[in-house]
């Protein structure tokens, strides 16, 4: 329950995505937080106040000149008695008052009598979230210390138009407001991380390429808990299909070649966890046109050269991290080969998985790892690769604690 005993405003403006705020009041509570809303007049015209008070099991406010509600709680004790303020969805036209210090409603009163910190999930049009007014506005409230979450790119709801508007998805925004109000320790705070994730792309030509079946979920998830442990944290990721980690840069490659460029203008650094999965060889010369296929012509043969040992590399650099952690997928004998690695690649620890098909921790959800070291081995049971990435920051952080 990350956000036990923690009390959240949230306010609901007026587009469609409210309906999204109902799963969003879920969500915060499953973590533990008292969610107490307040409703635009627009917002009334897409959930029900009656909707959005079942599921916060609290009085939902919406009047600015209600007596009984100023004796009560009032906009005042609103503003302030919580820990944080989320607008979901934030409307342009809530963007603008706020960015103007308007406060001609309940929710923009609030908005402007509060010392909380506010986190804003816009959800529009495409055509409004990128005019000119609403880009002003959005520049404004960063610089006033508004956080926002999203929008997203994709389908809006209700016209059928595509494009950057999307309200972020509730499980994102309670991830945000968690991150926002993460109290707890920050062992890596004054440490710089660079993690590396996913696969490579190494091309054939400009339309094939030679790629393996890494997610990116384990690399991912490390940067984000490491990140979340106060670290200063780079994530050199390949192509992957899942959303880059809140909290930390995030430098996207395909080639091995440009994964290690990057990881090494990223250095120096305190640790190096490299997760990612670097295809071993690429074609020798990649060719700049489609190869074609001629009639009667044997398949063309590719010659493969090998490519950069980005761990290696790194284990070995003159600016070695203090801390280098190495990941080896391996489909046989996985602890010989995982220490043989250690070794050759001058690394503190390898995290060695068994990475065979019938294992599905290749693109799967879970994994079950040996952690090799220089004074033994330990066997991690099988987890999700969040709980991986929890452990694995764990063991981080008590390098660095004494
Ligand atoms: C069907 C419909 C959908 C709307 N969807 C959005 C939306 O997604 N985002 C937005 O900023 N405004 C949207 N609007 C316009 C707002 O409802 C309008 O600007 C309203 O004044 C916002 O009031 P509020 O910010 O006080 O809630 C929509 C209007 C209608 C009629």
């Amino acid at each position: 329950m990350t956000l036990q005993g923690k009390r959240i405003l949230l306010i609901i403006s007026g587009g469609i995505a409210a309906y999204k705020s109902l799963d969003l009041i879920r969500r915060l509570r499953e973590r533990g937080a008292a969610v107490r809303p307040v409703m635009t007049a627009g917002a009334q015209a897409f959930v029900t106040p009656l909707a959005v008070g079942a599921l916060a099991a609290d009085k939902v406010f919406t009047e600015l000149f209600s007596r009984e509600d100023e004796q009560d709680v009032g906009h005042i004790r609103l503003a302030r008695d919580c820990d944080l303020i989320v607008i979901a969805p934030a409307t342009a036209d809530l963007m603008a008052k706020m960015a103007n210090g308007l406060a001609d409603d309940l929710a923009s009163t609030v908005l402007l009598a509060t010392d909380k910190p506010v986190l804003a999930a816009p959800a529009m049009n495409p055509k409004m979230w990128s005019h000119a007014a609403t880009r002003r506005n959005h520049a404004t409230l960063v610089a006033d210390g508004i956080r926002f979450i999203g929008p997203s790119s994709g389908e809006m709801a209700e016209s059928g138009e595509k494009g950057e508007g999307r309200m972020a998805e509730p499980l994102d925004i309670a991830a945000a407001a968690e991150a926002l109000l993460d109290t707890g320790p920050k062992p890596l705070a004054g440490r710089k991380a660079i993690v590396t994730s996913g696969p490579t792309h190494e091309p054939i030509d400009p339309v094939r390429y030679i790629a393996n079946r890494s997610s990116g979920k384990q690399g991912h998830a490390i940067a984000a808990e490491l990140a979340r442990l106060g670290a200063d944290v780079t994530l050199v990721s390949g192509p992957v299909t899942i959303p880059d980690p809140k909290g930390v840069v995030v430098i996207h490659v395909e080639r091995a070649e440009e994964m290690r460029d990057a990881v090494l203008a990223a250095l120096p650094a305190d640790i190096a966890v490299m997760v990612a999965a670097v295809a071993d060889w690429r074609v020798a010369t990649a060719a700049g046109n489609k190869i074609k296929k001629k009639p009667g012509e044997a398949p063309p043969p590719l010659l493969l050269t090998e490519n950069p040992d980005i761990l290696k590399t790194v284990g070995h650099h003159a600016k070695r991290p203090k801390l280098v952690v190495g990941f080896a997928a391996e489909t046989q004998n996985v602890a010989e080969n995982g220490r043989s690695k250690l070794e050759r690649k001058g690394a503190d620890y390898i995290l060695a998985n068994d990475v065979s098909p019938h294992t599905g921790i290749m693109g799967g959800d879970r994994n079950t790892v040996k952690v090799i070291g220089k004074s033994g081995d330990e066997d991690w049971p099988e987890m999700d690769k969040q709980a991986v990435a929890e452990r694995l920051g764990r063991l981080i952080a008590s390098h660095f604690s004494g």
